[in-house]
């Protein structure tokens, strides 16, 4: 219709282009720390409601609201001013849409006067140019989108940016692992949780296929992380363990994970009724065998005094019963999953004395003819071990079993001393 007018029309255009971009460089740096700033609220709400108890007994109330107000002040601050920003890009892009209107109106009117266009081109003129404009403004809108979503695929990134666990390559298939018997060796094992912090300096053993295995040694000596080493939870530094000969490099971490049933030190149920969290680890268990695993772990006679019993919903924190009835379902589920290798780590820590006996009794039929690492500081449970392994800043220190290890009067007899005649040095 007339090239002047166009010309103007798509001036518009770049004008925009660098205002948003002008307005989005300011606003980005808001979406990224409003997003921070939200991790942080939700972190703290969730760290402090799961925490309450320990907050109140150390009447914490007050510095916790503070941190809360901090953080909550700066989600305030962020996420104004990166709405205010973004609330910026429409009517930007309608201005500057609006003063294009203006400026072809005139450019048409002066035209219009000269005769060289007619009204009628004019007014269809401003309605292309009108859709022309639209989707721009549209386009402001999306950026403002896409840039709350950049912001939050910033955190995804990073998270996906994390290593990588070393690829699996195994080389045992799972029918072999079936015929495992449960020798564990630790060759040489070399381990820390940081690059310069070595925790398991130079660990051997060779454990026979049935033995139960006693780790005892003093809090932080690293008998837990033999464990998780064990489960391939983390990597080797340096040096192998070997199952039954193979190096559990070579399983598939699934297959080599189904060889144990491990009661951990932290005790973890989930939200569901008791039968669901027992049968977590043997998923088409029967309701006999279930009952069967609960009456070895000593289980059974509180479930039955439930009103649900089996059935009975465990909340989500667990908090519907006790620290104790809760390790008594643990050590129930790893029961049930009948594994090669059994592993407690300090599984009746808090069970009373006499419950723990009887447990004692019921696993040692369960025990028969598989391996057990058991890892207690009450050495009262562990005196019957086949071998009792005394760890000391992640060294073995002594080996041997109770009788031979009490005769050598070393490090272990001291310390199963002190736990019956108070501490002696
Ligand atoms: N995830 C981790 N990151 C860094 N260091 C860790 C980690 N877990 C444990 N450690 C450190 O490793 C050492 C051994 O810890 P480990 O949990 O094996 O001790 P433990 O013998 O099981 O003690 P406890 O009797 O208290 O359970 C400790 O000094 C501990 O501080
Ligand atoms: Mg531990």
């Amino acid at each position: 219709i007339s090239p002047q007018m166009t010309l103007i029309a798509i001036c518009v255009l770049p004008v925009s282009i660098i205002l948003i971009g002008l307005v989005m460089k300011r606003s980005q740096k808001y979406f990224a720390r409003q997003q921070q700033a939200l991790g942080d609220v939700n972190g703290h709400i969730e760290e402090m409601y799961g925490g309450h108890n320990v907050v109140k007994a150390f009447n914490g109330e007050e510095a916790s609201v503070k941190q809360f107000n901090e953080f909550n002040d700066s989600l305030y601050e962020s996420a104004w001013k990166s709405q205010f920003f973004s609330g910026l890009m429409q009517p930007i892009t309608m201005f500057i849409g609006n003063v294009g209107y203006v400026a072809v109106c005139l450019l048409g009117g002066v035209l219009a006067g000269g005769g060289n266009i007619t009204i009628g081109d004019i007014q269809a003129f401003i309605q292309y140019v009108r859709q022309f404009n639209q989707p721009i403004t549209q386009l402001a809108q999306t950026m403002n989108m896409l840039q709350s979503t950049a912001a939050a695929a910033e955190r995804v990134f990073e998270f996906l940016g994390e290593e990588e666990l070393e690829l699996e390559t195994p080389k045992v298939g799972s029918q072999d692992v079936a015929k495992i018997n449960g020798s564990v060796t630790f060759a040489d094992v070399k381990f820390g949780y940081l690059k310069n912090q070595t925790i398991i300096n130079d660990f051997n053993l060779h454990v026979h296929a049935g033995q139960t295995v006693a780790i005892v040694g003093p809090t932080g000596a690293g008998k837990t992380t033999i464990i998780k080493l064990l489960m391939r939870f983390y990597e080797l530094n340096s040096g192998s363990i070997y199952i039954d000969g193979i190096d559990i490099r070579d399983f598939g971490r699934k297959d080599l994970r189904s060889l144990f049933g491990i009661v951990l030190q932290d005790t973890w149920l989930f939200n569901g009724t008791i039968k669901e969290n027992l049968m977590y680890g043997k998923l088409n268990a029967s309701d006999q065998e279930v009952k069967e695993a609960c009456k070895v772990a000593y289980a059974d006679h509180f479930i039955q005094t439930l009103e649900d019993g089996y059935d009975t919903i465990i909340n989500e924190e667990s908090s519907n019963i006790s620290q104790g009835q809760k390790q008594l379902l643990t050590i129930a589920r790893a029961f049930l999953k009948d594994p090669k290798i059994l592993i407690l780590d300090e599984a009746t820590s808090s069970v009373d004395t006499r419950t723990e006996v009887l447990i004692q009794r019921g696993m040692e039929k369960l025990m028969e003819g598989r391996t057990s690492f058991v890892i207690a500081h009450r050495l009262s449970t562990i005196r019957d071990a086949d071998t009792i392994i005394v760890m000391k800043d992640g060294d073995i220190v002594e080996l041997g079993n109770h009788d031979s290890l009490l005769e050598k009067d070393g490090f272990y007899a001291s310390l199963y001393r002190s736990q019956f005649e108070g501490i002696s040095e």
